[in-house]
């Protein structure tokens, strides 16, 4: 059986305190109310992660995750957060490929493989994010984007790494849009990926990845989504920041 995941991406929301509040809330709810077999990740900001690693710990359902990284070791990079530093806090997986990245801070599929090869490196998952923009979609070019996103940044790892990468496909024009890709379409799409998955790294391992989906869950339409056979959960970024919707979207993943 397939890991059901629903992660949460905060990105660039919540203060100290009202982050600490969100977290605070959210793993005991899920400890009480979260009965089947769904993995929960939570991606706050890093200044959130030291504590929420302490308001995690022991949990056996909710992760800790990081939105980001540096790809270097470490060294003269002022700003930067290496990935050793985010293990050394109990990060177990980092979102690498997210579209804003890629589209505000110009990365790139070097930089991104770099990414890719450096958080592995240290231990630790990737969720690596692909999706078309709605020009690419319109011109029949989903697919052919989307293979290329998977065969650049995840076709040169070795079959034992690729066991520790999750994907979200997240279509460009469903991402805080309030336009979920229907269920039609996100299953068409995450049965497309597990084929090339196939393909290049045999069905074994293609039926053990979890496939999620970004852009626009709800609790309205989680379950939904998340019944399509090939979607394995969701990565969720509004609808994470309040407890009890973000609650009601991991309940549907189970
Ligand atoms: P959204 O963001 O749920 O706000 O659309 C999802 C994401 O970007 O991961």
């Amino acid at each position: 059986m397939r890991q059901k995941i629903v992660a949460a991406n905060w990105k660039m929301n919540m203060y100290y305190m009202s982050g600490i509040k969100l977290i605070s809330e959210i793993v005991p709810l899920i400890a009480d109310e979260v009965k089947g077999d769904v993995k929960v990740i939570i991606a706050p900001p890093f200044i959130h992660l030291h504590s929420a690693a302490q308001l995690m710990y022991g949990s056996k359902k909710v992760f800790l995750g990081a939105q980001n990284c540096f790809f270097e070791e470490k060294g003269a990079y002022t700003g930067e957060i290496s990935a050793a530093m985010l293990a050394s806090l109990g990060v177990q997986y980092v979102i690498v490929g997210h579209s804003e990245r890629r589209n505000f801070f110009n990365e790139d599929d070097v930089i991104i493989s770099k990414k890719i090869f450096r958080v592995l490196e240290d231990n630790m998952q990737v969720i690596y994010c692909c999706g078309e923009t709605s020009v690419q979609r319109e011109a029949g070019k989903h697919k052919d984007v989307v293979a290329k996103q998977i065969e650049t940044a995840l076709f040169w790892l070795s079959k034992e790494r690729m066991q520790k990468i999750i994907i979200a496909y997240e279509p460009v024009w469903a991402i805080g849009t309030g336009v979920n890709a229907t269920p039609e379409q996100a299953q068409e799409m995450h049965a497309f990926i597990r084929s090339l998955i196939e393909k290049k790294f045999g069905a074994g391992l293609a039926q053990e990845t979890s496939i999620i989906y970004g852009g626009s869950v709800t609790p309205v339409n989680a379950k939904s989504l998340f019944s399509c056979p090939d979607v394995d959960g969701g990565l969720v970024g509004g609808a994470s920041l309040i407890s009890s919707d973000f609650i009601s979207i991991v309940k549907a993943g189970e």
